[in-house]
């Protein structure tokens, strides 16, 4: 695939494929997705509940592999790596948000956070930790358990394990569904800041249009397709576009 523009994609899957099952139970979970997800940007893939967003998350992420198509981190073809390889690049290059919070309960705040960079043996960037903790807000909370903090406040710990190892990529999936709103907005500018203030890239789905209207960009899917892409997002634009996203079928086509 060609591309005019001159940003950089962190990650990027091209005439993507999953079907799920075979014969006359498979799901075509995804129809042929083209989509790139540019660095330093926090783009949100939006659609209906079943039009593939998860799906679309985890095969660009090196969570599942496609049944046919390619998918990309930066310039490293998943396809390409053995299990090994892409355990490796997952923990090294990739970071995860996801609705439940994920958080080990015996260890602290501060521990959780820098469990990658402990499981890979590193010491990390104590800079970049130590900026990361004032980003999400946790200094006065560090030696505290998961199960002293709230909802908001656990998915700020995730959030700042996320980025730890300075990944080229956070995939987030539905991070903010198990919060109120106020801590979901939270949540939200949060990784709002970390992709302006750390040139950091974050793929977010959402299903909610005050999220994804936080993101640079929204891709809407419909049916396994890509279907329209819409840059400065508002609540209320993504809302219309999702209203006639239930009701009409697919476009198709190349984006
Ligand atoms: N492991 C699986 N096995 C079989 N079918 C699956 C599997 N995972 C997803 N599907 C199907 O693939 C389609 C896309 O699912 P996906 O989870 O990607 O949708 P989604 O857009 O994330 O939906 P939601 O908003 O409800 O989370 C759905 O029809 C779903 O039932
Ligand atoms: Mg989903």
């Amino acid at each position: 695939m060609t591309t005019t523009t001159t940003v950089r994609s962190a990650a990027r899957v091209t005439d993507a494929v999953k079907v799920y099952g075979t014969g006359d139970t498979g799901v075509r979970a995804l129809d042929g997705v083209s989509v790139d997800f540019p660095a330093g940007r926090f783009t949100a893939i939006m659609g209906p509940s079943g039009s593939g967003k998860s799906t679309l998350m985890h095969c660009a992420a090196g969570l599942d592999t496609l049944t046919s198509g390619t998918a990309h981190i930066g310039d490293t073809a998943l396809g390409a790596l053995d299990d090994r390889r892409l355990t490796l690049l997952r923990r090294d290059r990739v970071g995860f948000v996801f609705q439940a919070f994920n958080l080990v309960p015996t260890l602290t705040v501060e521990e959780n956070i820098t469990l990658p960079l402990d499981l890979a043996g590193g010491k990390g960037d104590r800079e970049w930790i130590d900026a990361l903790v004032d980003v999400v807000g946790l200094r006065d909370r560090l030696h505290h358990r998961p199960s002293e903090l709230s909802g908001g406040q656990q998915q700020r710990v995730a959030v700042a394990r996320a980025f730890a190892g300075r990944p080229d990529v956070v995939f987030a999936d539905e991070p903010t569904g198990n919060l109120d709103s106020r801590s979901g907005g939270e949540v939200l500018g949060l990784l709002g800041r970390a992709v302006r203030q750390t040139s950091r890239t974050v793929v977010m789905v959402t299903h909610d249009p005050v999220a994804a209207a936080h993101a640079d960009e929204v891709v809407f899917l419909a049916d396994g397709r890509l279907v329209d892409r819409m840059t400065a997002p508002t609540a209320d634009k993504v809302l219309d576009r999702m209203k006639a996203l239930d009701t009409t079928a697919p476009l198709g086509g190349p984006s």
